[in-house]
């Protein structure tokens, strides 16, 4: 038993959490709690981006809800969108060598 009474992980809030959502960098350290899918999945996005996972699991009511928690939010690092991460790269590279670029599917991954 830690400090308080709280088991190690149990402290509520006791730092920020921030996730990065359509370029903005979302303070979610309230909603924690309150999320339907758990602290976890917004903890493991700590100071990452999150937009992908966010399209996946959300109805239209979550996505209303994140607008609003937007409204107010300071923009994410230009550094940390999918545009700039490893697939987001190679995505651009293909898109601008390849002649065939209007017919990208999985089965041209290996040309590129
Ligand atoms: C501020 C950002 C977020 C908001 C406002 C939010 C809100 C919600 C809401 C309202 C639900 C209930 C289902 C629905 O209405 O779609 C939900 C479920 C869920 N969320 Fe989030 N969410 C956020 C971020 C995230 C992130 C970053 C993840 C990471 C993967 C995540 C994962 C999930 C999952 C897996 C569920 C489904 C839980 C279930 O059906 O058992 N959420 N979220």
């Amino acid at each position: 038993m830690g400090k308080g009474g709280f088991k190690r992980g149990e402290i509520p809030n006791a730092e920020p959490v921030h996730v990065y959502l359509f370029g903005k960098s979302v303070d979610v350290t309230h909603f924690l709690r309150s999320h339907p899918g758990g602290s976890k999945a917004l903890k493991i996005f700590q100071d990452r981006d999150a937009t992908e996972q966010f399209n996946m699991y959300h109805s239209p009511g979550a996505h209303k809800k994140l607008k609003l928690m937007m409204a107010h939010a300071p923009d994410a690092p230009p550094t940390s969108g999918v545009a700039t991460s490893p697939v987001g790269a190679d995505l651009r590279r293909c898109a601008s060598s390849s002649p065939r670029r209007a017919s990208l599917s999985p089965t041209t991954r290996t040309s590129c």
